[in-house]
């Protein structure tokens, strides 16, 4: 989980953060070992502001990944925990992944599952 915790704090270098100043960084891992990372992207109209992780799947979708079986979130100061969002998110598209979140002193292991037991699905 190292690298991929690595690569989520390269990917929080890419955080558009003007409003909370709290940039996220996220990297998502596939079956066969394919990565891409995510930041989170803020919007001066605030609701329109997107999570790293949410940004993390959206493109793992889009650029081919297969399933994510493996997802590392980070942030300085106060330790990053998934949204309500970010967590249905994670429920369908890195159903049964490992989860990290970590800031620099902390880390959380666990799984989609343990975020949120009984998600929605269709
Ligand atoms: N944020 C994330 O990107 N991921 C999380 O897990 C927690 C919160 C973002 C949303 C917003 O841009 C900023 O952190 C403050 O809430």
């Amino acid at each position: 989980m190292d690298t991929l915790v690595e690569e989520a704090w390269r990917a929080r270098e890419r955080a558009y953060t003007p409003y909370s100043h709290y940039p996220v960084g996220a990297a998502v891992e596939d079956e066969a070992g394919r990565r891409v990372g995510g930041a989170n992207i803020e919007n001066a109209s605030y609701g329109l502001s997107i999570c790293a992780e949410r940004v993390a799947l959206t493109r793992a979708r889009m650029e081919g990944l297969g399933p994510i079986v493996r997802v590392a979130v980070v942030a300085e100061g106060p330790a990053p925990s998934p949204c309500g969002a970010c967590r249905q998110f994670m429920a369908e598209l890195a159903k049964g992944a490992k989860v990290v979140y970590e800031n620099r002193t902390q880390r959380v292991e666990s799984t989609v599952e343990e975020l949120l037991p009984g998600a929605f699905s269709l």
